[in-house]
């Protein structure tokens, strides 16, 4: 990936050779009109877009010949208000567009701050590459973009959207990278690498050690391969902090769904279900960067899901160290099972607030489709995600937790079932249920349950389509900037 620099200018610039401005238009009364824009666009005054094939629907992008040498790129910005989310989508779709030039100047009809801030943070998401595994490296040439704005966000405002977007890149790395080469133990080790000077600790548990303390999910999925699971906690205590969030990642380095084996088909993208725990740790490491006053802990339960000998079978029964007991009776509901060990984890904490994340069920891509996060929880924990992604952006909804679908994990020898085999209704919801029965409560008896919020990043962790707004293909890192507004919020 070449480095990209950023630079905000208040005021316009003169056109210059090789070099492409981006503005936005609209259509007013039917009649396609060029949107308010620091860019010079005088020399289009006489040219007839439409003529030219330029559409006004969102995102839709016409290149044209500029004077002396430059390009435009006239981006249609569709019929609604702009949000900043939309700017920040408009300015990433620019820069994908735009990677063959090396300096990209954005002019887009910002009116304040905080949109000149998602066109800054849109550009530097978009502009991430994977290459790692290419012999041949097509890299983009562009590494410099000035953003025209009448009103600009404040220095430090840009160097957090950096601190960001680099940790978002890093759980896109993590997630692109091929399961040979990502597995439980080289996972805690590009954590440990990642939190070095952050003023974190770390700390990676393995087998024996899990072992001894009754994590019983994350061992009876590990046990399958024999590349042995890991539970990595990363810890960040800055003096004075009030508020306690706990993290919770699912962190499974392949999901081949173990003896319950999954189809050729359902298994392929599998790689990406380790999203959950890169997120949770990378937005941990970021909070602690940005040096935000509260204390997190994130828990990652990290395991390979194979199908062996030595795997677990469907009907074996597992107590967790809470006492619970859950007859596995379907190994590919495998998240629920290592992420009820982090829940018990991070309850024993009493934490002000849980937030687990997970590419926990295929129901939630049925019930939301492959770009909004479901959101179940209890308590707080449902108003502050939905006002955190309000400001980030992000696309979640929440999701209720159906009393009667409760039924469908009894079981007949254990506590619970983990999955009812052959039954997918309200799939999503029942994975929900599952991880409840592993949240904690302030005090028992007067069954206040510790504030939780389930994120089921099953759809959007990945985007298997074509590339859209900031998003590219493959691992989409999303959910890490909701996280660090929860904690700027707490
Ligand atoms: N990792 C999958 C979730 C998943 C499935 C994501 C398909 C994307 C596409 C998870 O471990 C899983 O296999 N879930 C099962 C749960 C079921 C057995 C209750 C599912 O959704 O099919
Ligand atoms: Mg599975
Ligand atoms: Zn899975």
């Amino acid at each position: 990936m070449t480095k990209l620099n950023i630079e905000v200018v208040n005021k316009s610039v003169p056109l210059s050779n090789g070099v492409a401005y981006v503005f936005g238009i609209v259509s007013v009364k039917d009649k396609m009109q060029i949107s308010d824009s620091l860019v010079e666009t005088s020399a289009l005054a006489k040219v007839d877009l439409k003529a030219l094939g330029a559409k006004t629907s969102f995102e839709h992008m016409t290149r044209l010949q500029g004077p002396d040498g430059s390009i435009y790129l006239a981006i249609g910005l569709g019929d609604e208000e702009l949000n900043d989310e939309q700017f920040r989508q408009l300015a990433g779709a620019a820069v994908r567009n735009l990677g063959d030039f090396e300096k990209v100047v954005i002019g887009l009809p910002t009116n304040t701050s905080g949109a000149c801030l998602a066109v800054i943070e849109g550009a530097l998401l978009a502009h991430y590459e994977f290459n790692e595994y290419k012999s041949v490296k097509k890299t983009r040439k562009l590494n410099e973009i000035r953003v025209l704005a009448r009103e600009v966000p404040l220095p430090a405002q840009i160097d957090e959207a950096k601190t960001v977007v680099e940790a978002i890149n890093l759980v896109r790395d993590m997630v692109n990278t091929a399961p040979n080469d990502l597995y439980p133990e080289i996972f805690a080790t590009l954590m440990q690498k990642s939190a070095r000077g952050k003023g974190v600790t770390v700390e990676v548990w393995d087998e024996k050690r899990l072992t001894a303390e009754k994590c019983a999910g994350i061992l009876s999925v590990g046990k399958g391969s024999v590349r042995p699971p890991r539970l990595v906690k990363i810890e960040y205590k800055p003096r004075g902090a009030k508020k306690h969030l706990a993290l919770v990642g699912k962190g499974i380095t392949f999901d081949t769904g173990g003896l319950t084996l999954k189809p050729g088909l359902g298994m392929l993208g599998m790689k990406y279900d380790m999203t959950g725990a890169a997120t949770v740790g990378h937005a941990a490491l970021a909070i602690a960067a940005l040096k935000l006053n509260v204390r997190v802990t994130a828990y990652m339960c990290v395991a390979e899901n194979m199908p062996s000998g030595t795997a677990t079978r469907p009907s074996d029964i597992i107590k967790y160290r809470n006492g619970k007991t859950v007859e596995i009776t379907n190994t590919d509901a495998e998240g629920r099972l290592v992420m009820a060990d982090g829940l018990i984890l991070a309850s024993e904490q009493k934490p002000d607030l849980i937030i687990d994340v997970a590419t926990l069920t295929g129901g939630a891509r049925v019930a939301l489709g492959v770009r909004t996060t479901g959101l179940m929880g209890v308590g707080a924990g449902i108003n502050t995600l939905v006002e955190a992604a309000n400001n980030s952006g992000e696309a979640l909804w929440a999701m209720p937790l159906p009393k009667e679908l409760r039924a469908l994990l009894n079981s007949e020898t254990a506590d619970m079932v983990n999955s009812k085999l052959g039954d997918p209704t309200g799939s999503m919801l029942v994975g929900g249920h599952f991880l409840k029965e592993f949240v904690g409560y302030h005090d028992r008896e007067k069954q206040n349950q510790i504030d939780w919020a389930h994120l089921d990043i099953a759809g959007p962790a990945s985007n298997d389509g074509a590339p859209f707004g900031y998003t590219g293909k493959g691992a989409s890192g999303v959910m890490l900037r909701t996280l660090v507004q929860v904690a700027k919020s707490l």
